[in-house]
C-alpha cells in the first residue's frame, strides 16, 4: 500500500490514505506522516477502528506519551493503559457520566479552544484521537490554524505581542466552568507553565500565535489587561478562514499537532454516548526556540 495525501482546501488539515494503522508503524510511512502532520497539522485517517493496544503501540512510534492531568489525579481507568486518556461522557462502570460530575466537567472544558497540556512542561505534541462511538447531532470537532493567524495578524499587533509570555494553568478552564473544588495540595501538584505568546514551529519554521483556554495571564500585565489581550487574540486565532471541522465517523482517527494548532469539541447532547479515546506524546523539545528562516511553503501567505 502506497500512502496518499489528500490536504484538504484550505491549507489545514490533509486525509490519509494506504496505510493500516493496527499494523506496526514502519519508519518510512512514520517518516512520512510526520512530514505530512509538519506542513498539513491535521491529519484525518477515516476507517481505522484500532484496539487499545495498537493505538498506544501506534503513539508510542512517534514519541513517549503523556499522561495529561492523570499525572498526578491518579483516577480510575476503564482502559488497559494509564497513556489512554478516555474522552467521553462515560464513567468507569461504563454508564453514561450524570451531568453534575468532574468527568462531564472535564469534557465540557475540552470545548474551549485549547492545545493539549500546554499547561505543563512538556506539553503535547501530537494528539491522537479515535472515534468508537460519534454523536448524531453535534459533538464535531474544530481545528483552527495558528500559523495561518499569525501571518495575518496586524502588524502593530504582531510588534505589541513579540516577545511577550502567558502562564498557562491546568485548572483555568475548570474555574472558568465553576468547578474550583480543589486543595491547596492538589493545586500545589500543578504549577502553571509560560510560553512565548510568539513562537516558531520547529518543524516548518512558521511563527505561530500560541493562545488557548489555558492561557490565563500575560507576564508583565496587570490580570485584567492580559486577559483581554488574550481574548481578543483567541478570537483573532479562531475565525472560520483558519477553522477545519472534523465531522466524525467511528472508526476516525485524527492525529494534529498541538504546537501550530487549537482544537475544541462542539455541544452535544451529553444524554447520548459519545465515546473517543485519546493518545498524547510529549513535546519532548518544546522549550527549544527554533530558529525562524525566510522559507515558507505556499500555505504560509495565503490571504484570508
Ligand atoms: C481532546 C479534545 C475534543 C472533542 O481529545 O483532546 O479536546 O471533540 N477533544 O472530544
Ligand atoms: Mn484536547
Amino acid at each position: 500500500m502506497k500512502l496518499e495525501i489528500e490536504p484538504f482546501p484550505s491549507c489545514l488539515g490533509a486525509e490519509v490514505r494506504g496505510i493500516d494503522l493496527s499494523q506496526p508503524l514502519t519508519g518510512d510511512n512514520r517518516a512520512a506522516i510526520e512530514a505530512a502532520i509538519a506542513r498539513h497539522a491535521v491529519l484525518v485517517f477515516r476507517d481505522q477502528p484500532l484496539s487499545q493496544d495498537a493505538q498506544v503501540a501506534l503513539a508510542r512510534g512517534f514519541g513517549p506519551l503523556d499522561l495529561g492531568l492523570k499525572r498526578v489525579k491518579k483516577t480510575v481507568s476503564r482502559f488497559r493503559h494509564d497513556e489512554l486518556l478516555d474522552i467521553s461522557n462515560v464513567d468507569t462502570n461504563g454508564e453514561i457520566a450524570a451531568r453534575d460530575t468532574r468527568r462531564i466537567v472535564g469534557n465540557l472544558a475540552n470545548q474551549l479552544w485549547h492545545s493539549d497540556s500546554s499547561f505543563q512542561k512538556p506539553a503535547a505534541r501530537y494528539s491522537m484521537l479515535s472515534a468508537i462511538a460519534v454523536a448524531p447531532q453535534g459533538g464535531d470537532t474544530e481545528f483552527c490554524d495558528l500559523r495561518a493567524a499569525w501571518d495575518a495578524l496586524p502588524e502593530d499587533w504582531k510588534r505589541e505581542i513579540e516577545g511577550r509570555e502567558a502562564v498557562h494553568y491546568a485548572l483555568h478552564s475548570r474555574f472558568v466552568l465553576g468547578d474550583t473544588d480543589y486543595t491547596e495540595a492538589q493545586r500545589a501538584e500543578l504549577p502553571p507553565a509560560t510560553w512565548p505568546l510568539v513562537r516558531t514551529h520547529p518543524d516548518s519554521q512558521r511563527k505561530l500565535l500560541f493562545v488557548g483556554a489555558h492561557a490565563s495571564e500575560v507576564v508583565g500585565m496587570t490580570l485584567a489587561e492580559g486577559r483581554m489581550l488574550l481574548m481578543d487574540l483567541l478570537e483573532h486565532v479562531t475565525q472560520r478562514e483558519f477553522v477545519y471541522v472534523h465531522k466524525w465517523q467511528p472508526g476516525d482517527l485524527v492525529m494534529w499537532d498541538n504546537r501550530s494548532t487549537l482544537h475544541r469539541g462542539r455541544r452535544y447532547d451529553l444524554s447520548i454516548r459519545r465515546e473517543m479515546r485519546r493518545t498524547t506524546t510529549l513535546d519532548v523539545d518544546g522549550d527549544k526556540q527554533a530558529a525562524t528562516s525566510d522559507t515558507v511553503d505556499e500555505c504560509a501567505h495565503q490571504t484570508v
